[in-house]
């Protein structure tokens, strides 16, 4: 799909949600380093919200304010129209799965699972049943008696989800909660959680590494530098329509082309790709972006790995002029590296074709990379 076409697609599905939470100016700093700027967020009731960002950026933390297990320096959070800014932790209707699975080592797996409900005073008929449902769904019922100690990490990974769930929050905070599995079971849970989601309509907070897991799994997903959001969107708008060349390089795999504004029309705009060496540079018209352009302005053009052509450099087409450093096949891609003139690296990913013999490209091979116009998505330089 186009880029530039997709820009305005999903906005309109999640305007009208209700906020569940409403997280307004929140500030946190440890000492002098300030860790969270003035979030705003609001959280949907029954989303799928995931905290994406390089390590240190905050997301922790941001999880730990929500769960009240920190306090904000500044700013307020109010629950369906309550404020609870300053409620402590065991106040809130909010389960959090923590990066270290805290499970209590004294007692065992049913127990552990159990806790919520007993300080809730439950019936213990009733606690069975719940508990016993939530080690299905985390597929451990047969280790109901063992001790954390005498289970693997992942394993304790899925009874600290259990036990989380096993509360039916309205909200739920997991914190890279399927790191520790290895990739059938992380498939399985994601598949699991999702259902829960759904079938009981609990908010996720979900923080993640796995942008694959963020895309597939997430309503929205809210992108974080150094304490600030970058952009919080549907997964098609990050992937597609990046803020900023943060997001942009963030998530997935980014061909950015450095552009030289020519001409700015009234619906499009002629620019040169400056990759190559004077005189040699295509010249493209393109969809005009949303931001403001001026003619002389050096801009960005980014460009997905699936999204570029690649050609035979004698075929006659127009187009960059490169060479191949690297290509591999995967099955049902052939993925490669092209060098430009301008010593940018190209990655490239395409279907591949076992009737074409000249496919699998040799190292150093001259090629010409293309794109359809109107692909691109164009970013300003900053
Ligand atoms: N209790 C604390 N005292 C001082 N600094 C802290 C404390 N907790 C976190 N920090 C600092 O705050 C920053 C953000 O930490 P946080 O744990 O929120 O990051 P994160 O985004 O979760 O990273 P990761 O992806 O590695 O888990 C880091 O620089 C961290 O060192
Ligand atoms: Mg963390």
């Amino acid at each position: 799909m186009s880029l530039n076409e997709s820009s305005s697609m999903a906005s309109a599905q999640i305007s009208d949600q209700k906020s569940l939470l409403r997280i307004r100016g929140v500030s946190k700093a440890y000492g002098d380093t300030q860790i969270l700027k003035g979030i705003d967020l609001d959280i949907y009731d029954g989303e799928f919200l995931t905290l994406l960002g390089p390590s240190g950026c905050g997301k922790t933390t941001l999880l730990r304010l929500i769960g009240g297990f920190e306090m904000p320096n500044a700013g307020s959070m109010e629950l369906d129209g309550v404020d609870i800014t300053s409620l402590p932790a065991d106040k809130r209707p909010i389960n959090t799965v923590f990066q270290q699975y805290a499970l209590f080592p004294h007692m065992n797996v049913f127990d552990n699972i159990a806790y919520g409900l007993k300080l809730k005073k439950v019936p213990k008929d009733e606690i069975k049943v719940r508990v016993k449902e939530a080690l299905q769904m985390v597929q451990l019922e047969h280790m109901m008696n063992r001790r954390p100690q005498d289970l693997s990490g992942g394993q304790q990974q899925r009874i600290a989800i259990a036990r989380a769930v096993v509360n039916q929050p309205k909200m739920l905070l997991l914190d890279e909660p399927l790191s520790a599995l290895d990739a059938k079971m992380r498939v399985q849970m994601q598949s699991e959680l999702k259902r829960l989601q759904r079938e009981l309509g609990i908010t996720f907070v979900f923080v993640t590494h796995d942008q694959e897991e963020a895309l597939s799994m997430s309503d929205r997903i809210a992108v974080m530098k150094a304490g600030v959001f970058q952009q919080i969107d549907t997964p098609i708008r990050i992937y597609e329509s990046p803020a900023n060349l943060f997001t942009a390089n963030f998530i997935g795999e980014t061909n950015l082309f450095k552009a030289r504004v020519l001409e700015v029309n009234d619906q499009r705009i002629k620019v040169e790709v400056t990759e190559q060496k004077e005189g040699f540079n295509p010249i493209r018209d393109l969809p005009k972006p949303k931001f403001n352009v001026q003619v002389g302005q050096s801009i960005n053009l980014l460009l997905r790995p699936e999204d570029i052509r690649v050609y035979y450099v004698n075929d006659g087409y127009e187009g960059l002029v490169g060479h191949v450093v690297d290509s591999a096949y995967k099955g049902s891609t052939l993925d490669s590296v092209i060098r430009l003139q301008s010593g940018n690296l190209v990655k490239t990913s395409e279907y591949f074709n076992e009737d074409d013999p000249n496919f699998n490209y040799k190292m150093g091979q001259e090629v010409r990379v293309d794109w359809v116009d109107g692909w691109e998505w164009i970013l300003p330089d900053e």
